[in-house]
């Protein structure tokens, strides 16, 4: 299948930016397919730690990749048939990703199965490199931003409702910390695209920023 014409929205930026929430509310809207990449990170080193295999056994960590049966099913994703759930929404489990994140060969493997989630009638999706490492030739690209005190905020609420313990200026100092090996690591660092639109949450509902990613989309379609 020629999947050059099916239309992709990457939506890239900072950790606990909102982009994830952001997309599947616009996939939503637009009946497309959702894929959250960040959840592929965090799948195989959820899955590296119980195989025994270290975060930075690059060899290991590919094969792992390569071998792992990884689902999404109803916003659920499935590692070797058995749902992940909240194992991989952790902290822990962000930061374990985020190591695995810097090495190339572990990137690699993972960019086929990335783009097996373009399928008809689009796909929107998050992470830090969609827009332009993984989908270059995405119809609309949205870097999608806020400042670091407002993200620690969101987080904090978010694992506070979920009943998991918190801690606001750890999260703080742990995003700083995300956000600067995210920015600073040599394979597909964070960074805007040069043909991204710039969307700063800091002040905007979650509705706000889903009705300008839909307005931004719907400009680009033929007339
Ligand atoms: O977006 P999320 O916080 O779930 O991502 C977890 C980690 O996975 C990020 O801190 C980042 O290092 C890595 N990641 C990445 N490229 C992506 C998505 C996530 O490097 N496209």
């Amino acid at each position: 299948m020629n999947t050059a014409a099916i239309p992709v929205i990457a939506i890239d930026g900072p950790s606990a930016s909102g982009k994830g929430t952001v997309a599947a509310r616009v996939a939503q809207a637009l009946g497309f397919h959702y894929l959250d990449s960040g959840a592929l990170y965090r799948a195989l080193a959820n899955a590296a730690g119980r195989a025994g295999i270290a975060l930075d056994d690059e060899p290991g960590l590919v094969a792992l990749a390569q071998r792992l049966d990884l689902r999404f099913e109803g916003g659920e994703i499935y590692l070797d048939g058995v749902p992940a759930g909240d194992a991989i929404r952790s902290e822990e489990a962000g930061r374990a990703a985020s190591r695995i994140a810097t090495l190339p060969a572990v990137r690699q493997a993972l960019l086929e199965r990335q783009r097996a989630f373009r399928r008809p009638p689009g796909l929107v999706t998050d992470g830090r490199d969609m827009g332009t490492v993984v989908f270059p030739d995405a119809r609309l690209k949205v870097y999608l931003e806020a400042s670091v005190e407002e993200r620690a905020h969101r987080r904090y609420k978010q694992l506070i409702e979920k009943g998991i313990d918190a801690n606001l200026q750890q999260i703080l100092q742990d995003l700083r910390e995300r956000d600067a090996r995210d920015a600073n690591r040599a394979a597909a660092p964070l960074q805007r695209a040069a043909d991204a639109r710039l969307l700063d949450t800091t002040c905007m509902s979650i509705e706000e920023a889903v009705q300008t990613v839909l307005q931004w989309f719907g400009e680009g379609l033929p007339q």
